[in-house]
């Protein structure tokens, strides 16, 4: 059974759509990144599974226990949720120690009890020695790390962590995020951690869910994210990918025929026949003499990591800017030919986002061969 599981919850705001019958479910001790663009809907996500929200359909249940739906409301300090922000809401004037103590008191633990629930949460963030300081005597990574502690020492099932890290400089972020992780796997608490991020995301979740406007585009893994993305907005926004347009010629059993330009190519993947697109990343380009699948025209290079990353735009096709690793410099302009080593296909249906009418260099007549693409 799903430990955390919504179904066709909904969300207005007025006449906003904050939330479009979200369904999800993940398993207990998972860690779920729920990503999007801002204002898709990740914070309200958050309060409502929290209890601070109501939602105006669907219900939300924790193990079989249903918290919201028809007729019910299970207040949020009934919910056992942890909740960590941005701003890490610490009582300016309380010690480290009291600010973790309040929770307990307020959920009426003895003093022993408390102390040693403080002492606990204190060693697992690595916060022992500075339990007497105030929060503006700390670095912002340690109050970070505070107020995780504070919603880890109620011992709750679920902990809901709204952009933790968006105010931690890049070297930090990193660093948190492997205590995130480790403390994770000590706690086996389930983890929701809201990000813009989505090399963080991918860094340190189990499952990952990508919102787009309030709905919910695709729960998955992070490989699952990358590698098999369900939609356009997916593909593009994971990984940064790429989207070519394509014609789906004919599609079954995990395989995919598709006209990409003039070339005919066998992709993994499934389809309707028609309009698609083709999803790829930077390593799924090599580029070779002459006969590759795509030709491109060389816009410009950033030397970064040893290569020259390399922005070229299709000339036969009226794709997007696709960017790959090359080995030397070359002028803007240069005529490349890049052959496709992997990529995914899908279906343009459902997304509003049809490329009808964008290719430019389209023919009927296909190559006799079928390019195969594993
Ligand atoms: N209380 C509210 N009243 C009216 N509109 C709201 C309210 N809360 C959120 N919204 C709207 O709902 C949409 C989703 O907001 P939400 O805060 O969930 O976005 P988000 O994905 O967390 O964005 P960000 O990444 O910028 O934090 C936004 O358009 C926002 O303006
Ligand atoms: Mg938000």
């Amino acid at each position: 059974m799903p430990h955390l599981c919504l179904n066709a919850i909904s969300k207005h705001f007025d006449k906003f759509t904050a939330l479009d019958s979200v369904s999800l479910a993940i398993p207990d001790g998972a860690f779920l990144a729920l990503l999007g663009p801002s204002g898709c809907g990740k914070t309200t996500l958050l309060r409502l599974i929290a209890g601070l929200e109501h939602p105006d359909q669907g219900e939300i249940r924790f193990d079989d226990q249903l918290v919201a739906g028809d007729a019910v409301f299970v207040p949020p300090e009934k919910r056992r949720v942890g909740m960590v922000f941005q701003s890490y809401a610490l009582w300016p004037t309380m010690t480290v120690r009291k600010n973790i103590e309040f929770g307990l008191k307020v959920a009426g633990l003895t003093v022993q009890e408390r102390n040693q629930r403080i002492d606990e949460v204190l060693d697992v963030v690595g916060l022992r020695g500075l339990d007497g300081r105030r929060p503006h005597e700390l670095s912002g990574g340690q109050r970070q790390r505070v107020a995780l502690a504070r919603s880890l020492a109620t011992r709750p099932q679920l902990i809901l962590l709204d952009e933790p890290l968006a105010n931690l400089d890049a070297h930090l972020r990193e660093a948190m995020l492997a205590e995130f992780r480790r403390i994770h796997s000590l706690t086996g608490a389930t983890f929701v951690f809201v990000t813009h991020d989505q090399d963080e995301a991918m860094a340190v979740a189990t499952h990952v869910a990508v919102l787009d406007r309030g709905r919910l585009q695709q729960l998955g893994t992070p490989e699952e994210l990358y590698r098999q993305p369900s939609s356009s907005m997916v593909a593009r926004f994971i990984g940064r990918g790429r989207t070519l347009p394509v014609q789906v010629v004919e599609s079954g059993a995990g395989r995919t025929k598709v006209m990409l330009g003039q070339q005919l190519l066998d992709m993994p993947g499934e389809a309707p026949t028609g309009y698609g697109w083709l999803c790829c990343h930077a390593s799924d380009f090599k580029r070779v003499p002459e006969g590759g699948h795509l030709k491109v025209e060389l816009l410009g290079q950033v030397f970064q990591n040893g290569v020259f990353l390399s922005h070229c735009l299709p000339t036969e096709i009226d794709g997007d800017v696709v960017s790959l690793p090359l080995e030397e410099r070359l002028a803007p302009g240069t005529s490349i030919e890049l052959v496709l080593t992997g990529g995914w296909v899908i279906g343009d249906g459902g997304t509003g986002q049809t490329w009808a009418g964008r290719v430019t260099g389209r023919s009927s007549t296909c190559r006799s061969a079928v390019i195969s693409v594993s």
